[in-house]
């Protein structure tokens, strides 16, 4: 808790550009989180070294996706949105909780397991201690609850393990992070392939609407989903993944129910749905990249956030850190 108000934390990594799925899935809904919650939003650059990077591009993306946080609607004087790598406490809790997990533990996580077999040639270690950097991400702000999809949950009850643990052993060091469960939140599949999520780093261009595709390219992907041998726009995620997954797009950006938006397709075929899917997302993007625009060209205003919000999240992890340097007995520093 932080005075009346309970502590919601999460993140995305800084690399590559968002897609529909990131915003539709996790973005649009935090915007709403502001009031009620006292809530942090990492840029979790630190995270993204897990794979090579190239520096010039890296640095680019990881300004861009603050923007997009921004530019999403996410007012950086109400929600604490920061670099994690600024806030050098992450690194620092994310050694000292290493030293409390088990690799037996971090065997079972399957993003490692995925991961390693994806990129066979670089199974570092961070990619293994992945999720105990994460848990120190989370566990810096004392927590109360994560905003995370389907992906994250092992991660988020791993991260809950070695609080426990901790807590177990120094007493009441950390609060117990819950996953935050914000309803029907849309999952959003691959325009090619509807059964996969969409992803950030698909290899076929056609599968994925990024935020700052513009309105032909949209449109283009729209028309190009993959579909069924039906003509019925009918919502059936088992046996029409594909119309299934344009319907919650649709849905999602008009905030109209599934069983409504058959009706209102009802008789019409996948040309004239897919046109209207497509209209409709990139009416939801314009606003979106407009103000994205107006963001990345003023620099000063950004960079006056991203100060602000630095030191505030600094601030908090900061006094978590103390706290737990002297539970475990490490010196402390003579002043
Ligand atoms: N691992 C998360 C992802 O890839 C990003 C992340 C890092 C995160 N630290 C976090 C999410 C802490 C929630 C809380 O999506």
């Amino acid at each position: 808790m932080i005075g009346e108000k309970k502590v919601l934390y999460s993140g995305m990594q800084a690399t590559g550009t968002l897609t529909l799925g990131n915003y539709l899935g996790a973005l649009k809904n935090w915007v709403s989180l502001s009031d009620e919650y006292e809530c942090f939003y990492g840029v979790m650059d630190l995270h993204s070294l897990t794979l090579r990077q190239d520096p010039p591009s890296f640095r680019k993306n990881a300004r861009s996706l603050y923007a997009l946080y921004v530019a999403a609607g996410l007012d950086p004087e109400k929600n604490c949105i920061y670099y994690q790598s600024h806030v050098s406490a992450h690194a620092e809790l994310g050694w000292i909780l290493d030293c409390f997990t088990y690799m037996g533990e971090l065997n079972r996580m399957t993003q490692f397991k995925d991961k390693s077999a994806k990129h066979a040639d670089n199974i570092n270690a961070g990619l293994y201690t992945y999720p105990v950097l994460m848990a120190a991400d989370i566990l810096l702000y004392q927590t109360d609850l994560v905003p995370v999809g389907e992906d994250q949950k092992q991660h988020l009850e791993i991260c809950r393990d070695i609080a426990g643990r901790f807590n177990h052993i120094f007493g009441d060091v950390f609060t117990i992070p819950e996953a935050y469960i914000s309803g029907p939140g849309a999952r959003i599949m691959s325009l090619q392939e509807p059964e996969r999520k969409m992803s950030k780093s698909d290899e076929n261009p056609n599968a994925t609407i990024f935020l700052l595709d513009d309105k032909d390219t949209v449109i283009r992907k729209c028309k190009r989903a993959v579909t069924d041998s039906e003509t019925q726009i009918r919502y059936d995620a088992e046996k029409k993944p594909g119309v299934s997954n344009l319907i919650d797009i649709y849905s999602a950006v008009t905030g109209k129910a599934r069983d409504a938006v058959e009706q209102e397709f009802d008789g019409q075929g996948y040309g004239a749905f897919k046109l209207a899917v497509g209209e409709a997302v990139a009416a939801e993007l314009k606003p979106l990249q407009q103000r994205y625009r107006e963001l990345m060209e003023d620099k000063a205003y950004l960079d006056g956030r991203i100060r602000e919000n630095d030191d505030k999240a600094q601030y908090f992890a900061g006094k978590t850190l103390r706290k737990v340097h002297k539970k475990l007995g490490l010196t402390e520093r003579i002043r």
